[in-house]
């Protein structure tokens, strides 16, 4: 069937852009005539403003949000060759950050509700005698995982816990912004985020003074003193024209979150007895739909069908990490199996969604989804 009318794009960073044009030019312009251009007033700025708005210490801002994994992981100082444990349904950024900090992986099974880690796996790990030095939390699509029973489970093996935040800024549980709850927390700026940059950027937010001071120091060379390095280091410094971007985003966050609540809460209306899986709210819980993830065992006809009718979709993510090229037959991974990542790879699809998508779009999509079944 050939497409009628506009396509609608799963994604559209441009039109964030488009959305508040004159204060990022006016904001990029402050930064190009200021003379600053490695972190200084501006990186110290957002820095602030973002761990005001999250609820925490410090903010420390840093390259991507692979960076702020691999940092947050080398300033907890655990072993080398430790085992950090983790979701195999996540994005590939947060198990390459494992072993870019010189740690082992430990691939666990989501539960298949909410798409995030399940205590159960981690429970059955720990109860095969494993040692786990640090767990990765992954919020993903834009809600909490179970941080209710994930936390004391952590917490009684003595593992540190690190969310990964890249998927849910703004997104809350019992009131309570996530990013607060572990020993640190990662973000990404990816442009097509829930807070996007125009580039690449991240940062990494955390109470605890020593290690944010060691997160500093690590993003630049390992500098204490200028040109005297007190650890090895690397170079993922917060780009300050990136983190202009960033405050100006920053102010318009909620509101963003608050029609993108919206997109899926018509979404939800329009799809409701299709038999399509739609995703589900963990009570407590305020999401933040980075993604609308839909799930259906024909997805590939679902997906192939919305493609025809020109509406953007995506799979996040295709292929569970203990199954990529890289990383196959070479991990840790959960003793029960990873029956539940497996089939979400091959069951979910995200549909288009973000903040500027029009109502009439929605509408299409909704109609699109359904005249596909
Ligand atoms: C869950 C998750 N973790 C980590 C990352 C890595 O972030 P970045 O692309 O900024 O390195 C991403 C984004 O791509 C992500 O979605």
């Amino acid at each position: 069937m050939p497409t009628r009318g506009r396509s609608v794009p799963q994604a559209a960073p441009l039109a964030s852009y488009r959305a508040v044009r004159a204060r990022i030019d006016r904001a990029v312009a402050r930064v190009l005539a200021g003379g600053s251009y490695i972190l200084g007033p501006e990186v110290e700025a957002f820095e602030r403003e973002f761990a005001g708005y999250v609820g925490c210490r410090h903010a420390v801002g840093v390259a991507s949000g692979t960076d702020a994994l691999t940092l947050a992981l080398r300033a907890l100082q655990l072993p080398t060759g430790a085992t950090v444990a983790t979701a195999a349904h996540t994005a590939v950024a947060t198990v390459a950050a494992i072993e870019l900090a010189g740690l082992k992986p430990l691939l666990l099974d989501i539960d298949p509700a909410s798409y995030t880690l399940a205590p159960a796996a981690l429970e059955r790990a720990l109860a095969g005698g494993r040692r786990i030095a640090a767990v990765i939390v992954v919020h993903l699509y834009g809600q909490a995982a179970d941080l209710e029973a994930l936390l004391p489970l952590a917490r009684r093996c003595g593992a540190k816990l690190i969310e990964d935040c890249a998927q849910c800024h703004g997104a809350a549980l019992d009131g309570r912004r996530l990013g607060g709850f572990g020993d640190a927390a990662c973000f990404s700026f990816y442009p097509t985020k829930n807070l996007g940059a125009f580039g690449d950027a991240g940062a990494v937010l955390t109470d605890d003074d020593n290690l944010a001071t060691r997160l500093r120091e690590l993003r630049e060379y390992g500098w204490r003193d200028r040109y005297v390095s007190a650890l090895p280091g690397m170079n993922t410094r917060l780009d300050p024209l990136q983190a202009a971007v960033l405050r100006v985003k920053l102010t318009g966050l909620d509101r963003a979150n608050a029609r993108r609540n919206t997109i899926a809460a018509r979404y939800d209306r329009g799809l409701a007895r299709t038999g399509l899986g739609l995703p589900q709210r963990r009570p407590g819980a305020t999401h933040v739909f980075h993604q609308y993830v839909l799930r259906s065992a024909a997805r590939d006809r679902l997906r192939a069908a919305l493609g025809r009718a020109g509406i953007g979709t995506a799979v996040h993510y295709p292929v569970p990490i203990h199954l990529q090229p890289a990383y196959r037959e070479r991990l840790a991974l959960d003793p029960g199996g990873l029956g539940e990542s497996e089939r979400a790879a091959r069951e979910i699809l995200s549909l288009p969604m973000f903040p500027e998508l029009a109502a009439a779009d929605v509408a299409r999509v909704i109609a699109a989804v359904k005249a596909s079944l």
